[in-house]
């Protein structure tokens, strides 16, 4: 389904600066991220009008409520036009809610889930609440594995987990892995990083790259750059 692994984070809440953008990188990227800040500002529309580039969306609105809220908001946004190739949720909501989302989605579009925001510390996580015996990675496995039981059909990670994800889950359960940077780019605020090439070889399915592509002199070249990089 996704020939070019490369999806670009169009991280703005300008659609008219996002959809020029993803018209600059069609044919350069296999997909484009929209997010909240887009979604929460421009609505139906703002997708719509990045969408009409002609690159398929990840629409990242990483959803969390009971079944039922998940399943109908899951259901509007199936309804958008073109539909997102990409939408998520929560893992943490649990199994019900992860069916109920599975059976919204029905096939529309792949739904992923986010297992446990690379943004947290161990300290972080125990603070939320939850299992202090169990390491962060260790909780990020088992909340792949439920999401895939759940009829998921993959989830975010970060680059040190794909492994551990696919051998959980097995190859065909799709890590969508952020925190990827070309070899020499600036790290910026992320911490636990790859290079594209390096998290291929991991077996990530799809590489959410932003700021080295979109804040590039010519992100065109940058995201041709970052393929090369990954074949050579
Ligand atoms: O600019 P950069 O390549 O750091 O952008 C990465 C994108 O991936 C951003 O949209 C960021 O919010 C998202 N992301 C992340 N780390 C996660 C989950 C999502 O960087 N754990």
């Amino acid at each position: 389904m996704f020939q070019n692994p490369i999806c670009v984070a169009l991280d703005t809440p300008d659609p008219a600066l996002a959809a020029a953008m993803a018209g600059r990188l069609k044919g350069r990227v296999g997909m484009a991220k929209v997010g909240m800040e887009l979604f929460n500002r421009a609505g139906r529309a703002g997708y719509e009008q990045v969408a009409a580039q002609g690159v398929p969306v990840f629409l990242d609105l990483k959803l969390h409520d009971i079944p039922n809220t998940v399943a109908q908001g899951l259901t509007s946004l199936m309804s958008l036009a073109p539909a997102p190739a990409i939408v998520n949720v929560h893992a943490t909501g649990g199994p019900a809610m992860l069916e109920a989302a599975a059976r919204a989605v029905d096939g529309k579009a792949r739904l992923i889930a986010v297992t446990i925001l690379t943004s947290l510390s161990d300290a972080d996580i125990h603070a939320a609440g939850f299992d202090p015996a169990a390491d962060t990675a260790q909780t990020a496995v088992k909340l792949a594995q439920l999401s895939k039981q759940s009829g998921l059909d993959g989830v975010v990670c970060s680059p040190h987990d794909i492994a551990a994800i696919k051998a959980a889950c097995g190859a065909d359960f799709m890590t969508v892995v952020p925190g990827v940077r070309p070899a020499g780019a600036d790290v910026q605020d992320q911490k636990r990083i790859a290079t594209p090439r390096t998290a291929r070889a991991d077996g990530a399915d799809i590489l959410v790259i932003g700021r080295p592509i979109t804040q590039a002199d010519d992100p065109a070249a940058a995201a041709a750059a970052i393929t090369a990089s990954m074949e050579g």
